[in-house]
C-alpha cells in the first residue's frame, strides 16, 4: 500500500470499478492514465471464480506509450475500508497521475494486481482468455458478465481497448455456440 494519500483524493477505476459503483463518491468524471494497459491477467478467487477454479479479471500492466481510459471518482478516505475489502484478492494501492478530458492532471489512487501476487495468472491469448472466462463463475456472478459489462462501459467511455474487445468477440461466439 502506498503511504501518501493525495488530497483531494481521487480514485481511478479501469475494471469493475467503472461499472459497479457500490461506494459513495463526491464527483465522477472520465479520465486516463498513461504508461499502463488493461489486461485480463489477474485471477479472481473471490468474485468471478473460486480458489479451486479462479476466474479472470483485469489488472494494469506497465507499457510505455500506452493509454488506459477509465473513470475517476473523488472520494473521502473512509471509502477505502470498503474498497480495500472489495479489491483484496491481490490488488494493492498505487499512486498514479490521471489526465482528465479537459487536459488537467491530478495524482490519485489506483488498485493494481502486480505479477507475483498469489492470484496472478499472467498472459494468455485472447482466445484462451475467452474460453477461461466462459467456464468461470464465483460469488459475484458469471465471469462473462464482468467482461460484457466492462466492454459496454468502455464503449460508453469511447475507449478503443483492442484486448477487451477481442476477448468480447471470442466470448460472444462461444456463448452463441453453447
Ligand atoms: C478496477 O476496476 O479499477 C480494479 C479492478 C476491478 O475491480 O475489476
Amino acid at each position: 500500500m502506498s503511504e501518501a494519500v493525495p488530497v483531494p483524493l481521487w480514485l481511478f477505476g479501469y475494471g469493475s470499478l467503472i461499472y459497479k459503483v457500490d461506494f459513495p463518491y463526491l464527483q465522477r468524471q472520465p479520465a486516463q492514465i498513461h504508461g499502463w494497459v488493461r489486461r485480463f491477467w489477474q485471477g479472481s478467487h473471490d468474485h468471478r471464480g473460486t480458489p479451486q477454479a479462479p476466474g479472470r479479471v483485469v489488472t494494469l500492466v506497465a507499457q510505455a506509450e500506452a493509454v488506459c481510459r477509465g473513470m475517476a471518482y473523488r472520494i473521502t478516505p473512509d471509502v477505502f475500508a470498503h474498497l480495500d475489502h472489495r479489491e483484496k484478492n491481490g490488488y494493492v494501492r498505487e499512486v498514479v497521475e490521471f489526465c482528465f478530458d479537459d487536459g488537467s492532471r491530478v495524482d490519485g489512487v489506483v488498485y493494481v494486481a502486480n505479477p507475483g501476487n498469489e492470484a496472478f495468472l499472467g498472459a494468455a491469448s485472447e482466445g484462451e482468455i475467452a474460453r477461461h472466462i466462459a467456464a468461470s463463475a464465483g460469488p459475484s456472478g458469471a465471469n462473462s458478465e464482468y467482461l460484457f459489462k466492462l466492454a459496454e462501459a468502455l464503449r460508453e467511455l469511447g475507449s478503443e481497448d483492442a484486448h477487451v474487445f477481442a476477448i468480447e468477440r471470442e466470448l460472444r461466439t462461444l456463448v452463441a455456440s453453447a
